[in-house]
């Protein structure tokens, strides 16, 4: 039976990076039924809305989505579709694992961290006036539903899948309230699971630790604007915004899609890196129980890292969006993944 999954191409580089996604993943087998809407500036121009009520409710039925990036304006404009989104599907857990590929050389080799951030509320919740004129306030919201419900997702995660050690980053010394209740919400929870060990370091501190030593640290778990700094920094670690992917998790649906916007430096010329949104795509399978298909893609996009002929100009090759795809595609057919996938936890 084909997985019935909305997609948003997104704009910029969207279009470019979840074509060549689904193609990668329609080539495992697995079947798929996708129904594709615009969402932000180009969904306006369509249907007048910047979410249509028809990709809200395709959502609503599959409950999964694969999304491109989708740009939002600076200062003003509509609010961040991505946000919106979010918050209207309950997508409390931004997932995102950082981890190194095979052949791409980097000052930090062998990092294997995942983020886990809050993807509701803190400063995202988007409360914002101006008080007088040249003074505005915008609003931080923590909550201790939001904060344990997360809180409760890092760990449950770390069991299931044996990581070793979660950290709560916070700025408590000075947001003494908001971020106080995020750590202490995270520090109960920590007690529920005494083999994980748990450490609290503030956000400032934890961007230096990082840069210094990133393997003192197995997985990060943030508030909303703290994941958001820090998973950019971290992207950096395994060759930058091209790679990493990400999943937006909530009890009743989720949403695929890789850190990086929609690149509008680089959009309408095919060299974007559609690694991100594929590795968003290994998730998704999953997600979707298709645990031999994801583990295909895997060591595809490994093999061709490894071989490293057919890469995109950010990692320094001159592959196109569409030759890095075709390059995977053909990998696909290599029957090394099996072995490989017993012995690893990472899922990308
Ligand atoms: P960006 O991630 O789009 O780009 C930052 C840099 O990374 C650029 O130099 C870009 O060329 C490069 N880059 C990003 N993805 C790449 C890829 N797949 N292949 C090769 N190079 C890649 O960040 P920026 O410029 O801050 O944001 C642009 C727009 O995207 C903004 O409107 C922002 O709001 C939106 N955005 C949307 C997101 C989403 O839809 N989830 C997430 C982040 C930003």
């Amino acid at each position: 039976m084909a997985h019935k999954v909305t997609l948003i191409p997104g704009d910029g580089i969207g279009p470019e990076v979840t074509a060549a996604a689904v193609r990668i993943l329609e080539a495992t087998g697995v079947k798929f039924e996708w129904e594709s809407y615009a969402a932000g500036a180009d969904a306006y121009e369509k249907y007048h809305e910047y979410i249509p009520k028809e990709l809200t409710e395709s959502v609503e039925r599959t409950r999964v989505a694969l999304k491109g990036p989708v740009t939002t304006p600076i200062g003003g404009g509509f609010s961040s579709i991505n946000v919106q989104l979010r918050r209207q599907f309950e997508l409390f857990c931004n997932f995102r694992p950082i981890r190194n590929l095979p052949g791409v050389a980097t000052r930090y080799p062998g990092v294997d961290l995942i983020i886990i951030r809050e993807n509701t509320e803190g400063l995202y919740s988007g409360i914002e006036h101006e008080v007088v004129p040249g003074v505005v306030e915008s609003i931080k919201v923590i909550t201790e539903k939001a904060s344990t419900r997360i809180s409760r997702w890092a760990f449950e995660y770390a069991r299931k899948f044996g990581r070793k050690k979660v950290h709560a980053i916070h700025k408590a010394n000075i947001m003494k309230l908001s971020d106080g209740l995020f750590i202490r919400c995270s520090r109960n929870m920590s007690k529920e699971y005494p083999e994980i060990s748990y450490g609290e370091h503030i956000v400032d501190n934890t961007c230096m630790q990082l840069v210094t030593n990133p393997y003192q640290y197995d997985m990060l778990l943030l508030e909303n604007l703290y994941g958001d700094i820090v998973s950019d920094l971290c992207a950096a670690f395994v060759g930058g915004l091209g790679l990493v992917p990400g999943a937006n998790f909530g009890h009743e649906c989720a949403i695929f899609e890789a850190v990086h916007g929609s690149a509008p430096d680089i959009a309408g010329r095919g060299i974007a890196n559609p690694t991100a949104v594929t590795r968003s795509g290994i998730l998704m399978l999953r997600h979707l129980g298709e645990q031999d298909a994801a583990n295909r893609v895997k060591y595809a996009v490994h093999s061709v890292y490894r071989e490293g002929k057919h890469i995109t100009r950010d990692m320094g090759g001159e592959a196109s969006t569409s030759e890095f795809a075709d390059a995977v595609i053909e990998a696909l057919q290599g029957e090394v993944w099996r072995e490989q996938a017993e012995r690893e936890t990472n899922p990308v």
